[in-house]
C-alpha cells in the first residue's frame, strides 16, 4: 500500500537539501505532501517542491483547500509519517511547547503518526541549554530526532549543527513508513554507559564512554517490536521512548540488575564500558588534599567482576548473547578470545584508535565475529546503522 508522509520545512539555509530528499522518496513510490513555514520560503522556493511531489505546497493556514475539509486535521490524518527538516530552534520550542501558530505547527499538534525531527543549526544554539530540554521533553513525548552532524557551518563557525546526510535521513524516513518488526515478542536487554567506582563520597573514577551505543541499540530494537529494558550506567542521553529504563552505577550494581532480568531475556546485549577496577575500601569521608604536590595518594585496586562473562556462564539454552570488544592491537584475535572467554554468539569488535570508531563519536567502523569464525567487517557508519546491522545478526540466529 502506498505511503504518505509530510516534509515540514523550517528556515534553514538546509532546506535547499531537502529537494534531494524529496526526490528520493518520490522514487520510491511514497506520496509526499510538503508544509514549509514562512521562513521556509525564504530559503528555496515552494515551486521546487511543487515541481518535484506533483502537489501543491502547503504554507499557509488561511488557504482554501478542495481537498481538505479543515485543513490542517485533513493533512494530519492523511500521513504514515511526519518529518521535520530541517528543523530549527525556533520550530522545536514550538513543539515543545505545543505553540500552534502557523500551518506546519498546527499539523504537528494534530498529527498522530511518527514524527522525526532532524535539526540543523548553529552549534552553540544547538548546545544551548534551552534548545537540550526543549529535544529532550520531546524525545520523552515519543518523537524521534536525528543528531546533527559536526564540521562547517554556513554561518562560518565549525561544530554539531549540520544537518546529517540526505541519504541517512531517507534511511530513517523508510524505516518509518515501513517498520520492520522482526524482533516482536522477544525480550532483549542492552547495557551502555561508563559503570562509576567510587573513591570517596564525591569522587568516583569512570571512563569516555557516552552510552550512546547501547541506547541507540535499544532505539533500535524498540522500533523493531522487542521489549527492551536499557540498564544505562553514567551518560546524560534521554533514554529512548518505549523501554524499560534501569539505572546501575558501579560494575557491582549493573551486574546485579543484569542477572536479575537474564532469565527473562531472549537476547542480551553488552555496550557498557564496565570499568575493569574497583577501589578496595572507599573512604567514607572525602578524602583531603595532599600537603605538597610531590606527596603520593595511593589507591589501591581490585577487580569488577566481568558482567558478560557472569551472564555467559548462566547462558540459557537458545539465549543469545553479544559482546562489544574495543581494542587497540590484535584486534580480531583478541575479540575472539573474548566471545570463548564469556560464551557469547558474536562479538562486535572496534579499533579504538581508528578515527570516527570508538567512544564519544557519532560513527563507528566494526567487525562482527560469530561463534563459527565468521567474520564480516563494516564500513565506517552511523551507530545508528551499526545498531541495525549487530541486530540484523540477531535476528539471523534467532531463525537458526
Ligand atoms: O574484556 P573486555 O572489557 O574487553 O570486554 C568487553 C565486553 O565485555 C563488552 O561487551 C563489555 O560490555 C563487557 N564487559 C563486562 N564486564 C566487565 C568488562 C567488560 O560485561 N567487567
Amino acid at each position: 500500500m502506498s505511503k504518505t508522509v509530510g516534509i515540514g520545512i523550517t528556515g534553514s539555509i538546509a532546506a535547499y537539501k531537502i529537494a534531494d530528499l524529496v526526490s528520493k522518496l518520490k522514487k520510491d513510490g511514497v506520496d509526499v505532501i510538503v508544509i514549509m513555514t514562512e521562513a521556509a520560503t525564504r530559503f528555496i522556493s515552494p515551486l521546487t517542491f511543487k515541481t518535484l511531489t506533483g502537489r501543491e505546497v502547503l504554507t499557509d493556514l488561511w488557504q482554501e483547500s478542495p481537498e481538505w475539509k479543515v485543513q490542517h486535521i485533513g493533512i494530519a490524518e492523511q500521513l504514515d509519517a511526519l518529518v521535520i527538516a530541517p528543523a530549527t530552534a525556533n520550530f522545536i520550542a514550538k513543539m515543545a511547547h505545543g505553540i500552534a501558530d502557523d500551518l506546519l505547527s498546527t499539523i504537528v499538534l494534530a498529527n498522530t503518526s511518527p514524527i522525526l525531527v532532524v535539526p540543523a543549526m548553529n552549534n552553540n544554539m544547538y548546545k544551548n541549554f534551552i534548545v537540550q530540554d526543549n529535544i529532550k521533553k520531546l524525545i520523552r513525548y515519543g518523537y524521534k530526532f536525528m543528531d546533527p552532524t559536526s564540521g562547517l557551518l554556513a554561518c562560518g563557525t565549525s561544530g554539531q549543527g549540520r544537518l546529517p546526510e540526505v541519504d541517512d535521513i531517507h534511511a530513517q524516513i523508510t524505516k518509518l513508513l515501513f517498520p520492520q518488526k522482526d524482533l516482536l515478542g522477544k525480550r532483549l536487554m542492552v547495557n551502555a554507559g561508563t559503570t562509576c567506582e567510587d573513591i570517596d563520597p564525591v569522587r568516583f573514577i569512570a571512563n569516555r564512554a557516552t552510552g550512546k551505543m547501547g541506547y541507540r541499540i535499544a532505539e533500535e530494537a524498540v522500533s523493531r517490536g522487542a521489549d527492551v529494558i536499557l540498564v544505562s550506567g553514567n551518560s546524560t542521553i534521554e533514554p529512548p521512548s518505549g523501554v524499560k529504563f534501569e539505572t546501575a552505577w558501579s560494575a557491582d550494581e549493573m551486574c546485579q540488575v543484569m542477572l536479575k532480568y537474564q532469565p527473562a531475556c531472549d537476547i542480551i546485549i553488552g555496550a557498557a564500558a564496565v570499568g575493569d577496577f574497583q577501589i578496595t575500601g572507599v573512604a567514607g569521608q572525602k578524602l583531603k588534599k595532599v600537603a605538597n604536590r610531590s606527596d603520593k595518594l595511593v589507591l589501591e585496586f581490585v577487580g569488577t567482576p566481568d558482567i558478560l562473562q557472569e551472564l555467559g556462564k548462566r547462558k540459557a539454552k537458545n539465549q543469545i548473547i553479544v559482546g562489544f570488544a574495543a581494542e587497540t592491537e590484535n584486534i580480531i584475535e583478541n575479540a575472539k578470545l573474548k566471545l570463548e572467554k564469556k560464551n557469547l554468539d558474536f562479538i562486535v569488535a572496534n579499533d579504538v584508535t581508528m578515527e570516527g570508531a570508538g567512544f564519544a563519536t557519532d560513527t563507528n567502523i566494526v567487525t562482527i565475529i560469530t561463534r563459527n569464525g565468521e567474520v564480516q567487517s563494516l564500513p565506517k557508519m552511523s551507530k545508528e546503522d551499526v545498531a541495525a546491522a549487530l541486530l540484523d545478526k540477531v535476528v539471523d540466529l534467532l531463525k537458526i
